[in-house]
Formats: C-alpha cells, structure tokens, sequence
C-alpha cells in the first residue's frame, strides 16, 4: 500500500519529541462479532486495513518503537506487517487474557522503553493523527503518569465508562459489565487510546487482578491503581466522538466506511474538486485527486490511484492503482494497474488492465479491453477491440472490432504497430508481428506477417458474386422475390441490378 496522503493527513504536523516514545497497538482479539475467518484487523476500509488506519494514525508521532500485539490469525496479521509497517515489532499473545496483560507482553518485549508509550486498540480506523498527537501533547504536558482519550457519545453500550469524582477528576474506569445502574447512565466512555509514562505503567501492569466479570487484565485498571498511588491521571476529550468509534461487526463496519468516504470526499472537495454525488463516491484515504478533477457519481478511486488537474472521472467507474493525467476523461470504465496520459479519453465501457500506457490525447474507445499495451500520443482504439501485449506508435488509429492476437496457447507473444497507421476495421495481428510506420492495412485482414513501412497490406479472401444464386437456388423465397423486383427495377429503369453487393 503507497503512503500518499489524504488531504486531513496533508494538514497535520509532526509535533516536536521530548521524549521516546513506543507505540503499542492491541490487535491480538478474534473479532467473533465479524464472523469471518479474516482477522478483525485486517478487514479494509477505504484502502487501509483497520490495522493499517490505526499506524497510519500513530505514524506521525515518529515512535522510536512500534509494536503490534498479535494472537488470533498471528501469521496473517504478521505477513501484513511486512507489508505496510515493516519496522514494527508483532509481539504473539498466544491466549487473550485482555487488555492489560497484551500491554505487559508488549512492555516485556521492549525491556529499555522509557518516556511515553501510547497504547491504541486495533479497531479503531477513524481516528485520526491530529487526535493521537494531541493526546500525546496534553499528556505529556502534564507530566501525567496516564491519560486516557474520552468521548461523550450518543450511545455508550458495551463500551468503558469514565467515571469522576467530585471534583471531576478521573476516579476510575470501569467496563460496562462490572458497572453499576448509575455508572453506566454515565455516557462519557474510554475510547481505548491511552498515553502512559512507561516506567509507572509498567509498574501498575503489575499489579492488575483478574478481580472483574470477565476474569481477565483490564488495561483500563491501571488509571485507577495509579491514582491510589498518588500519580497524577488525566483525561483528554476527543473534539469529535466519531474518531473514537470501534468496529466490532460488519454493520459497524459498514457504517465507518460511511463516515470515512463523507470525512475524505469532503477534504478533497475542500481542496477544489467536484465531487458529484458524494454518496456514490468511494476514494480510498490512498487516493489523490488534484483540483479541478470531476468525479461523477457511482465511482471508485482505489489504491494509489492518482487523478489529474481537471480531469473527468464516471459516471460508474473504478480505478485501481491508476494515474489518470490532466484533462483526461475516463468515462463508465474499469482500469486496474494503468496509466492514462494528460488530455486522453477512455470508454464509455472500456477495460484497462495491468501495464496498459496510454499517452498525451490517446484514446480507448467502446467495449475496448487493453493490457500490457502502450498506445502512443494522439493514437486511436476507438471501437470493440483487444489490445493485449502491444506497442503502438503515436497518431495510428486501430479501426473497430480488430483483436490482438497475443496468445498461441502456450506463450504471449507481443505486436508492434508504428507511427502514423491505418489498420483496418476487424483485423487480427496475429503476434509477434510488426507494422511499420505510416502502413495501411486492408479491413477484414489477418495480419500474420510483418507490414513494411508505408505498404497496405492485404490478408483476406478475393470477393466472388454468383450472379443469380438465390432466384436459382432459393427461389419462392421473400428474398428471391425482391431479387426478382430489383432486377425488373433496373431493367425499367435501365440500369443493371447489383447482386451480392
Ligand atoms: C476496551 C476497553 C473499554 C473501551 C473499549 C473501546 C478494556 C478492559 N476495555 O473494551 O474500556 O471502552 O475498549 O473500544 O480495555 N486485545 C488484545 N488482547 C487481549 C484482549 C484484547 O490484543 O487479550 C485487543 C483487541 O484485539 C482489541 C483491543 O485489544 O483490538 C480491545 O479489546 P476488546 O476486547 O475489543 O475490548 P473492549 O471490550 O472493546
Ligand atoms: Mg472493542
């Protein structure tokens, strides 16, 4: 996955370190509420796993250590690791004995960690940098030993209550099961990101007891056991409680993936592109768009597809990792992996697969599929076609309904048009074959040789009419009988019938 920014990320800052700091990412929980055999974590969301939404989140704090907490579908989420956060550590909990004892185990792994470690849930995707950081700030400007994000929310079911004292200061928190009537009418709640002083959390991490309804660590005790203690705990309000928001099932899934597409069509808009029909509309947070772009509705900017100044894009549309240049129209089409130049114009109804080039004012016209081909400036794949495995110059035009015939069954083969062509309507190159520079080839051709410079080439049976055939061999027929009016039209008229034609 590329690490191109979405406009919310563009806009964040990397605050200043005064200290070291570990990032701590929970991801070792099944996720029993997705039903599926995916680890929860790595379910996708608008081009990032959750996981990778969450390091995305944490990556401009600039750790000097990240680890991932890993156990049910370790191997899985490892492998992604590898991919999109190489430098961070898993670290296995083989048994899920909760939070608190997943934090120890990553604590364990980095034995020198000091100054502060931010803890994260896994499933946390909409949160962004700007709230870690801030976070991180007021905690550290406190000099607190831990403080915890909160949210108000509309709805605090299933998740930790913060839970005051008098003077509004952090009492404890304190899961929905183990709370009581009052504590869980209470509806500011623990959103599950944390920054601690690593010493003091690692000393209170000790101390955790199994002591609550579901047997397990709980994370979120040690606020309270450090407060016992004398050390300072703080509180830190996310400005917007949809940040906060866990996924637990796939209609939650769902509903973020939702507020995701509002939160970065709505950047982009800000940032000088039409955006149609916002609801339709799914960019992926790997995506780019530059100004003046269109996107109309039902349309899909997947992976690290990039869209050009004033470029049109849709109606119904989706690109993956596709550079679509300045002024370019790409109209109710599919392209995966491809590259269309700057003032170029595809579809409606084309299919762009992997490694096919398209230059300056190139086009690919209806029911055209391409891959593996570089189509020259100015050059022309109008109508019905395939185009797979092929070099064609600049300003040729490929006439409708030809078929670039790349494959013998065994092997692909490659074929090379030049310059300055003229290819006839329903042709076959049958590759490897080349066309020179400015050739012509005759319609209905199928070219298996190669074509000189400048020749026409020819590659197709001579016509033969059989004057009369049908009122002979068909006759009685509503054809033989307008062959037979036609030829009494000319007679009258003088001129000679034309069969076959
Ligand atoms: C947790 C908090 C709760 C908070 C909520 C926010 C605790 C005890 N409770 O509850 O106060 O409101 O998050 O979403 O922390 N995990 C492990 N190993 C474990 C257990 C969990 O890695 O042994 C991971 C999970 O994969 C998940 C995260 O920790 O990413 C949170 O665990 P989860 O079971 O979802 O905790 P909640 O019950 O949601
Ligand atoms: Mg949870």
């Amino acid at each position: 996955m590329t690490a191109r920014l979405s406009p919310s990320r563009r806009e964040s800052h990397v605050v200043s370190q005064p200290h070291l700091r570990t990032v701590v990412v929970l991801a070792a929980g099944e996720g029993k509420r997705m039903k599926s055999s995916l680890p929860k974590v790595l379910h996708p969301l608008l081009g990032r796993t959750l996981l990778g939404h969450v390091l995305a989140a944490a990556a401009p704090l600039g750790a000097d250590r990240t680890v991932v907490v890993v156990g049910h579908g370790a191997d899985q989420v490892r492998a992604h690791l590898t991919d999109v956060a190489p430098a961070a550590t898993p670290v296995l909990q083989e048994r899920q004995l909760g939070t608190g004892h997943a934090v120890r185990i990553a604590l364990d792994a980095v034995p020198d960690a000091t100054g502060t470690v931010v803890v994260i849930n896994g499933d946390v995707p909409l949160l962004r940098p700007e709230t870690v950081q801030a976070l991180v700030e007021a905690h550290e400007g406190a000099a607190a030993a831990a403080t915890v994000l909160a949210a108000e929310v509309p709805d605090p079911t299933g998740l930790g209550r913060i839970v005051r004292d008098v003077q509004g200061q952090l009492e404890q928190i304190v899961e929905e099961r183990d709370a009581s009537p009052q504590q869980r009418a209470l509806r500011e709640i623990n959103a599950g990101i944390y920054a601690f002083d690593a010493a003091r959390l690692r000393e209170a991490l000790g101390k955790l007891s199994t002591d609550n309804d579901q047997g397990e660590e709980y994370l979120t005790d040690v606020f309270a056991l450090l407060r016992d203690a004398g050390e300072p705990v703080a509180v830190h309000c996310a400005a917007d409680h949809v940040e906060t928001l866990g996924c637990n099932d796939r209609v939650e899934l769902s509903a973020l993936r939702r507020l995701l597409r509002d939160r970065v069509n709505e950047g982009w808009m800000r940032t000088g592109v039409s955006i149609l029909d916002p609801h339709t509309t799914w960019i992926d947070v790997t995506a780019t768009v530059e100004r003046d772009a269109v996107i109309d509705q039902n349309t899909q900017l997947q992976g690290a597809t990039v869209v050009g100044e004033g470029a049109l894009v849709g109606p119904d549309t989706t690109l993956v990792d596709t550079v679509v240049g300045a002024g370019a129209s790409v109209v109710r089409s599919h392209a995966v992996g491809a590259e269309v130049g700057p003032e170029a114009s595809v579809g409606p109804y084309a299919y762009l697969r992997p490694e096919s080039r398209l230059g300056r004012k190139a086009k690919v016209g209806t029911f055209v599929e391409t891959k593996k081909a570089s189509i020259g400036d100015g050059s022309k794949v109008p109508h019905l076609s395939y185009v797979g495995d092929a070099t064609i110059g600049e300003h040729s035009n490929i006439g409708a309904a030809t078929v670039f015939v790349n494959y013998d069954g065994v092997r692909k083969h490659h074929t090379t048009i030049g310059s300055h062509a003229r290819t006839g309507a329903d042709n076959m190159f049958v590759a490897p074959v080349r066309v020179g520079d400015g050739a012509y080839t005759a319609a209905g051709s199928v070219i298996t040789g190669d074509v000189p410079p400048g020749a026409m080439a020819v590659a197709r049976g001579q016509q033969r009419n059989v004057e009369g055939w049908v009122l002979r061999k068909r006759a009685g027929t509503e054809a033989a009988e307008a062959a037979r009016r036609a030829g009494e039209d000319a007679a009258e008229t003088g001129g000679a019938a034309r069969e076959g034609d």
